[in-house]
């Protein structure tokens, strides 16, 4: 394989789709826009839902990107080779052109040519969907691979479970795939070793799905859908480690720097024992992943994208205290960060001074709660019979107050206690089942539930931003926007909190729009045009160079993705509900739509 620098394989990826015709979109943000279904964009394709499912793109019918991406059902393992909470996905997509022969020659080429990673052939293998009641098997597929030449041996059928790609929420485009491995020359763990199994001596480089399935709902069935698309998604950061002959992800250019500092502030050897090795891993991917997070607009907080936030963060700050050093100190990190990605993500470093200090507030906020845990935990041990603290209540002090087992240990010791540790695990992995099964989802319903009411708060947020302009001055601007499918929140720049009046007045203007019953209507135009015909563009840097410009009659125009209701009518009626402040000179909206329909 071909030894590649993490500057050489983002540019490789885009140049070998660019020449095949493929339109560069950049990455969307970490936070889904308009998804209630989960909170964090997790693979490539997640911003692409609405055009995988027949809306049109802007930018045409192939488009390749490298995306960044959060998962963090895996948390427990970060701190092995491979698992990190933020990664980036390099990915391609076909919206109803090119299909499986295409999608897998230029797969093959990718990874075998010489000009590209030169995988040498014989060490790759591949695996396709076995087939059952909701798709057959995928013939398709194993003629492609065979036709490049891959012997049948090489070629696994898999079930479901293997080959099948659908979103975490369980709904919306969905398809068989096809992923491709290295054989590691390793020998087979048993009879039955596969591509399936994890003993490591296969490790995955990519998947292509092929989207031709929909799922309405999470139970529903699978039902064909018309435009067949190719959905790619290659692991950035799995695929630097292996060109750059690495044993694991920390040992790539991505977290050297980072470990490095953090061997500078403890003064601690990366390698000193396996502990010191997977806090060390721990600070550096959660901290990593806080960076971009809190540059997309995070805060910490007790529920959603805030939760998590606070609980990488706080992950962190217990592990630097195994390691000996101060919470606030990881602040420190945030420069290390912002410089890996100085020249792909230069908003991190123009958002430094904010992160920073974001997370020295956290400690702070974090330092507090502590203390009040002692206090706790003073009155517990008074309480505590036998001499033995029991591992329920040590894990309530992990859960509410934040403490790691080895400070509760240590109290414990002071006062001549020990603690109930099989007991604490126990609770540990009830809460974490419990959790597991909630991860990342936010919202219950099903996509198809929740599509129509976030495309019509979607054209809610459009009359809105036009009506706070039309109260507040043209100065107002949007600065974020999120929708779930109960409810819409809008940020905008004022120096006041809204007066009652005010409030009553946006609110009437976006009700008058919507009894005017006008047409929304959608043109595509270069970024210069759309500017030059007056339209809002919010968050320039995140379109390609062909974009969308949605226009509600004489009230709005913006330049947005979509999708949007066809007529104002549909929205029923709008309620804000609440006004308040967001930050410094940013206020925010929450409001509701009421459908009479
Ligand atoms: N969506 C697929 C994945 O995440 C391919 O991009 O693996």
């Amino acid at each position: 394989m071909r030894n590649l620098t993490a500057k050489e394989l983002r540019e490789m990826w885009i140049k070998f789709y660019v020449d095949k015709g493929h339109a560069l979109i950049p990455s969307a943000s970490l936070i889904p826009e308009n998804d209630p279904t989960v909170l964090f964009t997790t693979a490539g394709m997640h911003p692409l839902v609405p055009f995988l499912l027949g809306e049109k793109h802007p930018c045409g019918k192939r488009l390749v990107n490298i995306q960044k991406c959060v998962r963090t059902g895996d948390i427990d393992e970060v701190g092995d080779d491979f698992h990190c909470t933020f990664f980036e996905m390099m990915g391609n997509w076909s919206l109803g052109d090119y299909f499986k022969k295409e999608k897998i020659a230029w797969s093959y080429e990718f990874l075998t040519s010489p000009e590209y990673l030169a995988i040498p052939k014989e060490d790759l293998v591949v695996s396709v969907f076995a087939g059952d009641e909701s798709a057959p098997r995928d013939m398709e597929c194993y003629e492609a691979w065979r036709s490049m030449g891959i012997d049948e041996g090489k070629i696994f059928f898999l079930p479901k479970e293997n080959n099948w790609w659908i979103l975490g929420s369980g709904v919306g485009p969905c398809g068989p795939d096809s992923e491709m491995f290295i054989d590691t020359g390793k020998p087979k763990c048993s009879v039955d070793c596969s591509p399936a199994c994890s003993c490591g001596k296969y490790v995955e480089v990519g998947n292509d799905v092929y989207m031709q399935y929909v799922k309405k709902t999470k139970d529903g069935p699978v039902s064909p859908l018309e435009q067949k698309n190719v959905d790619t998604g290659f692991g950035f950061e799995r695929i630097l480690c292996l060109a750059s002959k690495k044993d694991s992800v920390y040992d790539t250019e991505l977290f050297v720097p980072i470990i490095k500092k953090i061997e500078e502030i403890s003064g601690k050897y990366y390698l000193l024992n396996d502990d010191t090795k997977r806090n060390m891993r721990i600070i550096a991917d959660h901290i990593r992943a806080s960076v971009f997070m809190i540059a997309d607009g995070v805060v910490p907080l007790n529920v959603e994208q805030g939760y998590v936030l606070r609980r990488l963060i706080r992950r962190s700050i217990n592990c630097a205290y195994r390691l000996g050093f101060e919470g606030s100190r990881l602040a420190e990190l945030v420069p290390v960060v912002a410089g890996i990605y100085s020249d792909v993500y230069p908003e991190l470093t123009e958002k430094c001074e904010h992160i920073e200090q974001t997370i020295r507030e956290e400690n702070d906020r974090f330092s507090k709660t502590l203390s009040q845990g002692i206090k706790e935990f003073e009155k517990v041990a008074k309480f505590t019979q036998g001499g033995v603290l029991n591992g329920k209540t040590a894990f309530r002090l992990y859960d509410t107050f934040g403490f790691p087992l080895e400070l509760t240990k240590e109290l414990a010791k002071e006062k001549g206690l020990t603690v109930d540790e099989e007991g604490y695990k126990l609770a540990f992995s009830q809460h974490q089942e419990k959790s597991k099964a909630g991860n990342d989802k936010v919202f219950k319903g099903g996509l198809a539930d929740s599509s129509i009411q976030t495309t019509r708060l979607h054209t809610a947020v459009h009359l809105l931003h036009a009506a706070l302009r039309k109260v507040l001055g043209d100065d107002v601007y949007q600065k974020g926007s999120n929708i779930t499918s109960e409810r819409l929140r809008f940020d905008f720049n004022c120096d006041h909190k809204m007066t009652d009046e005010e409030k009553k007045r946006v609110e009437d203007l976006v009700n008058e729009a919507i009894d005017r019953a006008i047409p929304v209507t959608c043109e595509e135009m270069s970024l210069e045009e759309a500017r030059k015909s007056g339209a809002l563009g919010v968050f320039e840097n995140k379109y390609g160079d062909k974009v969308k410009v949605y226009t509600i009659g004489d009230v709005s125009k913006e330049i947005c993705g979509g999708p949007h209701a066809n007529n104002t009518k549909e929205l029923g009626h709008f309620r804000l509900v609440k006004e308040e402040s967001s930050s410094a000179g940013v206020r925010r909206i929450k409001g509701v739509i009421e459908s009479e329909a």
